[in-house]
């Protein structure tokens, strides 16, 4: 069968022609409907992040997958069954504390391999394999936009963290700032602005299909080469809730001071090393002050995929129109996890249901 991976020491991904995967027992076999495209698909492209599974020459790319059950193979679905992956599994070492508890999200990076991006092959291909208990069901009439449940659960998580911090006393949220209009902080964004008034911070000159989907849901475009984060506050007003979503490892340190008193944090960029020279005076004395809180979020679990299908199905159809700009074939992928600024969010069809 046909997948689309990286092989070591190449820059661009490729077609590839991998062994169609046969079920071992507990495992359903999986038909590839459609797999979204991400950030860190770029940045594990590009080597950053990630890595290669162990002994392979070779990685299949996707982590943001919807699919049908082909082979239900003695498990709870049935064939036809519209299905969405988790991410994480167990690493070669076998199963630990983090998966026995159904925690594999909370499980730090050596505790485990995630598919599509480090150490575990993707969902990029025809057909592809897994367990049962990281496989969650969809309703059918989700199944054409079944890639982005992945996406939404980070941001289910992270708002789940993010409320956790703030569960001793009442709050209620009515301003956030997304920082990132990429397909992560725009999604985040369609989300948010359903409840709360919603700034999203961008580097970008209009026109920009970005700034668009932003003001579409009522949001207000923040350009960060003429506002930097710890302005917000000054030019338009403090916030209660940030989302970061850039892996710009400043803006991530300021949003402290974009936040109200009791505010909160929620940081989701991935940054690689950078030495930046901060007030740490100022900044543990706003943190105490102020009641502030900041929350580190990465990956999600079963339920909040299953949250996540719910807020699927929530989402108006015409702002999850305008935020898929691109479906292509996986025959055709290449340029599919290029970022240009007409292109927000790129998924690659492998079939139909
Ligand atoms: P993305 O498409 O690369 O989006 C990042 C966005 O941030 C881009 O639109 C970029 O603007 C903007 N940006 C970067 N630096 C900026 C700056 N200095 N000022 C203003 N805007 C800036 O990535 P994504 O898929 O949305 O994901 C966002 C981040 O979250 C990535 O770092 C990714 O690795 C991470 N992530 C984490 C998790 C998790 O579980 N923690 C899950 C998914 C993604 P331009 O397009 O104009 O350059
Ligand atoms: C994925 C997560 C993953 C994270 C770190 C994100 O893009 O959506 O599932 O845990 O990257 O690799
Ligand atoms: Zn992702």
């Amino acid at each position: 069968m046909k997948a689309i991976g990286i092989r070591t020491g190449a820059s661009e991904p490729e077609l590839l022609e991998v062994p169609r995967p046969d079920p071992e027992s507990g495992q359903a076999l999986v038909r590839t409907l459609r797999v979204g495209v991400d950030g860190t698909d770029r940045e594990v492209i590009e080597g950053g992040h990630g890595g290669f599974p162990e002994g392979e020459d070779y990685l299949v790319l996707g982590h943001e997958a919807v699919g049908v059950v082909e082979d239900p193979n003695g498990t709870r679905f049935e064939a036809g069954d519209v299905v969405v992956p988790t991410v994480r599994r167990p690493p070669a070492g076998g199963e630990n504390g983090y998966f026995a508890r159904g925690e594999a999200d909370m499980a730090p990076p050596e505790k485990t391999v995630e598919r599509g991006i480090d150490g575990a092959h993707g969902f990029m291909s025809e057909y592809f394999l897994s367990e049962e208990r990281f496989l969650i069901e969809a309703p059918p009439e989700l199944a054409p936009r079944g890639f982005l449940i992945e996406p939404i659960s980070i941001t289910e998580k992270a708002l789940e963290l993010a409320y956790a911090a703030r569960s001793t006393f009442e709050w209620e949220p009515d301003t956030a700032a997304v920082l990132g209009n990429g397909s992560l902080g725009l999604l985040t964004v369609a989300m948010l602005a359903r409840e709360m008034d919603v700034y999203c911070l961008g580097r970008r000159d209009r026109p920009d299909p970005t700034i668009d989907f932003i003001e579409a849901q009522g949001g207000t475009y923040v350009d960060s080469r003429k506002t930097p984060v710890e302005q917000i506050p000054e030019e338009y007003e403090p916030v209660d809730l940030v989302y970061e979503a850039t892996g710009y490892a400043k803006h991530a340190i300021t949003s402290l001071y974009a936040l109200a008193p009791n505010g909160v944090a929620a940081l989701l960029g991935i940054p690689g090393d950078w030495e930046f020279e901060i007030d740490g005076g100022r900044f543990q004395r706003e943190f105490v002050m102020e009641n502030k809180a900041m929350v580190g979020s990465v990956n999600s679990g079963p339920e909040q995929f299953r949250a996540a299908t719910g807020t699927l199905a929530d989402l108006p159809a015409d702002a999850l129109d305008d935020l898929v700009t691109r479906v292509v074939d996986y025959r055709k992928f290449e340029g599919a996890f290029e970022q240009s600024d007409d292109v927000i969010k790129t998924a690659v069809q492998f079939g139909e249901r």
